[in-house]
């Protein structure tokens, strides 16, 4: 499809947070694809688009895709997790549904990484304390943290971004378990995971890292009872979605000493993080950083961009999810 048609496009948001353009991004593909950019806020959403490029903090539900109106034929979701949209009434509606997978896989992995050495190490704790003019020397016994080299890691989902961190601490750790609905033959042989029940993970890890998809099925797998499981040094990381864990359990948890440390990128009601995971001592928060390199953001804008071209144009999605 060449030259601008008038078939619309929302984009439900026009900036990036670095202040890179996201319009300069999908708006080139868009128009490379002949279609018309409607560049608004999806609060302005006007009947007749054809595509919505959203992102994970916009939920597309019943009413937001009635008021599009019959027109609508794409959601392009602009992350690899699509628990914002409701799949359902997409398919009802004979909209199709799309993400962003593969694109984000290494920078939301580095950031599980990342997480996984902070708490760790205590890194935020032991920083404060030297910028806030506590720090009196060093000193033998201060800021004791988790040796990870020979560590047993656990990484609960092994879809892209898990096999990438599994893959990304295979050199530090000792034995790596996992768990996953359907297993992953490949991370066996090539990383040596060993397949167990989430009890079993969650009993035996020194760190757990959590790399499943959000939505109904995976809602606080974490809870109270999981915490406990886990031992008393052990390190959590969540960089998946917040839905997964509750958060007050793990605050709770935090709090008793239950478990070592926690390290967050997600939670349960962005941009809101609750008072009591921000009172949690040993706990490190991240503002939902996974994906933020300019790598990864310009290859979801542009895969979203792809997906609602495809569609539109009637040919297939590339990354369809309904
Ligand atoms: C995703 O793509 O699902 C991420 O959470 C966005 O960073």
């Amino acid at each position: 499809m060449t030259g601008s048609s008038d078939i619309s496009v929302l984009i439900c948001r026009l900036l990036l947070p670095a202040g890179r353009d996201l319009l300069a991004a999908e708006g080139y593909e868009l128009r490379e694809g002949g279609l018309d950019v409607t560049a608004e806020r999806l609060r302005d959403l006007a009947p007749g688009c054809a595509a919505i490029v959203a992102d994970p903090t916009v939920p597309i539900g019943p009413d937001l895709l009635d008021a599009a109106g019959d027109d609508l034929r794409v959601v392009a979701n602009f992350a690899v997790g699509y628990d914002n949209v409701d799949l359902d009434a997409c398919r009802e509606r004979g909209v199709v549904v799309t993400n962003t997978p593969g694109v984000l896989t290494n920078a939301t992995a580095e950031i599980a990484l990342g997480l996984t050495v902070a708490t760790a190490r205590r890194a935020h704790e032991a920083e404060d304390l030297l910028r806030e003019g506590r720090w009196t020397g060093w000193d033998p016994g201060a800021m004791l943290g988790l040796e990870l080299s020979d560590a047993t890691f656990g990484v609960i989902g092994m879809g892209r971004i898990g096999r990438r961190y599994a893959e990304l601490i295979r050199p530090l750790a000792g034995e790596l378990l996992y768990t996953s609905r359907s297993g992953n033959p490949d991370a066996e042989e090539a990383l040596g995971a060993i397949k167990v029940e989430l009890e079993e993970l969650l009993e035996r890890s020194d760190v757990v890292s959590l790399h499943a998809p959000g939505g109904e099925a995976t809602r606080h797998m974490i809870a109270a009872a999981e915490l406990e499981r886990m031992k008393g040094h052990a390190v959590l990381v969540n960089t998946s979605r917040g839905t997964l864990v509750d958060s007050s359990a793990l605050a709770q948890a935090l709090q008793a000493g239950e478990i070592g440390a926690a390290g967050l990128d997600v939670f349960e009601n962005e941009p809101r993080v609750p008072q009591e995971l921000l009172d949690a001592p040993r706990c490190v928060l991240y503002p939902h950083i996974g994906s933020a390199t300019h790598t990864s953001r310009d290859g979801m804008a542009s895969l979203a961009a792809r997906n609602a071209i495809a569609v539109v144009s009637g040919d297939e999605p590339l990354n369809p999810v309904a």
